[in-house]
């Protein structure tokens, strides 16, 4: 989705801005630019459609921009369509003001029609165009005479009139020292950096730039110069925040080596897990025991627990859905997997003593489930949060943190957090398992070496690349593909089906093995593939049903599973040996290194597949 970076200091804005630009692009964009306050003062501004490379070509690098102060962005289109003329920065046409907007405006119509009866004449269908004339208004309207107090004023007045999300960094023309902004709903960081500031809406924007970093709350302003960074609370009265380290080491946002980032986060699946799974156990009286102090779920408060809301949205529910059986299982709590985005539109009819609400997001920015979360809150259920980036809005507004700690993920399609976060919710079912009674120490203790035995069965299962590549190379010129698979394995069916979706554009359906015949079947025909997931002893006779059903009717079968069972005329992948918790994580990595080959092999750019952004910060 849209990024944001913004640079003051010693240095020249303009290559600063396209190196930042360039590893924001991971999150997806449609047209980029950048605009930088000259040493005369004067605001210059370029955009492009399409890739980086068009902006890279027409600001050589962003060497033709002069000037020490600058904000660029990556857009992603929701109002108007992807071209230059709605790319940002949006200016003033006096060449005034200038601002790049993450998140949406709600009331940008009501403001283009106050605005166009002022006299302004828009010049794009963008909703940010119309916070920038008002910005530009604003500014005209404030009798300050310090340009600096006049420009902190204008963007108050500018916020006090916007509904919706935003993250706004701005440039005044004359100001040439110094980037403006306002956040809320949208992240925005501040990374500090040798000789200045970058500002950004994601940290692996400022790695390898930047050595600490101070985060901007909703609500709150800054006015960013190359000496220091002045933090402003909603009612304009200065605050201070000590800047944190960035522990992110920046070869953790590279390729390494690999040709997609994609294929490198599958790969560091085992590393991602041991760290995860590590942070949450400790030994106790010579036993493993889950700990999930960290969240404040201490065993007493998760005894007290009578009721579990998990919400996500894409792989973040399925997660969930993964969860919600371990839970049910180990757990014997009622428990509820919901879509994030949908949860608004249902009745709670929550128990606000007894329900553990856990938001589940890799990116931690994702809108819908920041709604769900504050929707919650709002009813008085605590949640914890189950996030993979440690400074994001949902880890600050969670009653409680669980982090999964994948590291960062910039492929588009998930793979390592979706893991990872399936671990987390196996520990959170042991965890509950253990407080509520339903199993002993000694249980527990084995259920977490089966948990932590997960990562090296991962390292084992990366072997099966090569057979998988034999079957991607019959799948790859599929228009259709079916997912099936029954109770916990509905869920890893799910994912495989979006992960197939999302890097090779082949229509994929998943479903509960079982439905298939009532309705669905119409849909085999010869040479449809079906890849049946069977991780479970107790289902594998009736999942045998579903595939030869489907295999009757000329579909390609492809049998992904832990049992000895093989399916009559399917290709067979098998999963190592390994407890029924964690098996359901292991049919992820076949399903997402079958995607990921068959994207290959369609020659498309499986890093970010079209219409696709990394965090969905727009509802
Ligand atoms: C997964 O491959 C997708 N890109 C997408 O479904 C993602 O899981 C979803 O948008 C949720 O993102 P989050 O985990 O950052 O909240």
């Amino acid at each position: 989705m849209c990024g944001i970076v913004g640079y003051a200091g010693a240095g020249e804005a303009g290559p600063l801005l396209l190196e930042g630009l360039g590893r924001l692009a991971y999150r997806g964009y449609d047209s980029a630019g950048v605009a930088v306050c000259g040493d005369d003062g004067r605001l210059s501004v370029i955009r492009a459609a399409g890739r980086l490379d068009r902006l890279r070509e027409k600001t050589q690098d962003g060497a033709a921009l002069h000037g020490s102060c600058g904000i660029g962005h990556t857009r992603w289109a929701t109002h108007g369509a992807p071209d230059e003329r709605n790319a940002h920065p949006h200016a003033s046409p006096d060449g005034l003001t200038a601002i790049v907007h993450n998140g949406i405006i709600g009331n940008h119509l009501l403001l283009r029609s106050r605005l166009e009866a002022m006299g302004y004449v828009f010049r794009s269908e963008t909703d940010t165009e119309a916070a920038a004339l008002l910005l530009h208004a604003c500014w005209l309207a404030c009798g300050e005479s310090d340009p600096r107090r006049r420009a902190l004023a204008a963007l108050r007045g500018m916020a006090a009139q916007l509904t919706g999300s935003y993250a706004i960094c701005a440039l005044f023309a004359g100001q040439p020292d110094a980037v403006y902004a306002v956040r809320r709903g949208s992240p925005l960081v501040i990374g500090c950096c040798d000789g200045g500031y970058m500002l950004a809406s994601d940290v692996p924007a400022l790695l390898g730039r930047a050595h600490h970093a101070v985060h901007l709350h909703d609500g709150e302003y800054a006015c960013v110069s190359a000496e220091a960074v002045e933090l402003y609370d909603a009612d304009g009265c200065r605050i201070s925040r000590e800047s944190e380290a960035l522990d992110i080491a920046p070869e953790a946002a590279d390729k390494g080596g690999y040709a997609h980032y994609m294929l490198k986060e599958i790969v560091e699946q085992p590393q991602a897990l041991r760290r995860t799974i590590g942070a949450y156990t400790g030994e106790a009286g010579g036993s493993l025991r889950a700990d999930l102090q960290a969240a404040g779920l201490g065993r007493e408060r998760l005894a007290a627990v009578r009721h579990v809301l998990l919400f996500g949205c894409g792989s973040a529910y399925h997660a969930g859905v993964a969860g919600r059986y371990a839970m049910e299982r180990l757990a014997r709590i009622p428990c509820r997997a919901e879509l994030a985005s949908e949860l608004r539109s249902r009745e709670l009819l929550l128990d606000q003593a007894g329900t553990l609400a856990v938001a589940v997001s890799q990116s931690g920015e994702t809108a819908d489930t920041l709604a769900a979360l504050r929707l919650c809150r709002a009813h008085g259920v605590p949640v914890l949060a189950v996030v993979n980036a440690a400074h994001s809005t949902m880890a600050r507004e969670a009653d409680g943190v669980l982090l999964t700690r994948a590291g960062p993920e910039i492929a588009v399609a998930t793979t390592k957090a979706y893991t990872a976060q399936a671990a987390v919710l196996d520990l959170l079912a042991i965890a509950l398992a253990a407080a509520r009674g339903c199993i002993g120490v000694r249980e527990e203790a084995s259920l977490l070496g089966a948990l932590h035995a997960l990562p090296d069965a991962v390292g084992d299962l990366l072997g099966v690349r090569d057979s998988i590549r034999r079957i991607a190379e019959g799948m790859a010129g599929a228009h259709s593909a079916f997912f099936i698979g029954r109770g916990i394995d509905h869920a890893a069916a799910m994912e495989g089906s979006l992960k197939l979706k999302e890097v090779s554009y082949i229509h994929a359906e998943a479903y509960p093995a079982g439905e298939l015949k009532h309705g669905a079947i119409s849909l085999i025909e010869p040479g449809v593939p079906v890849i049946g997931i069977c991780t479970q002893t107790d289902t594998a006779a009736r999942m045998q049903t579903a595939m030869a059903e489907a295999g009757s009717r000329g579909a390609c079968l492809v049998h992904i599973s832990s049992g000895e069972c093989a399916v009559p005329g399917a290709q067979e992948i098998r999963l190592p040996q390994a407890h029924p918790l964690i098996a359901p994580v292991l049919a992820a990595v076949p399903l997402q290194l079958l995607a990921y080959e068959i994207g290959c092999l369609r020659g498309l750019d499986v890093d970010q597949p079209r219409n696709l952004a990394k965090s969905v910060t727009v509802e």
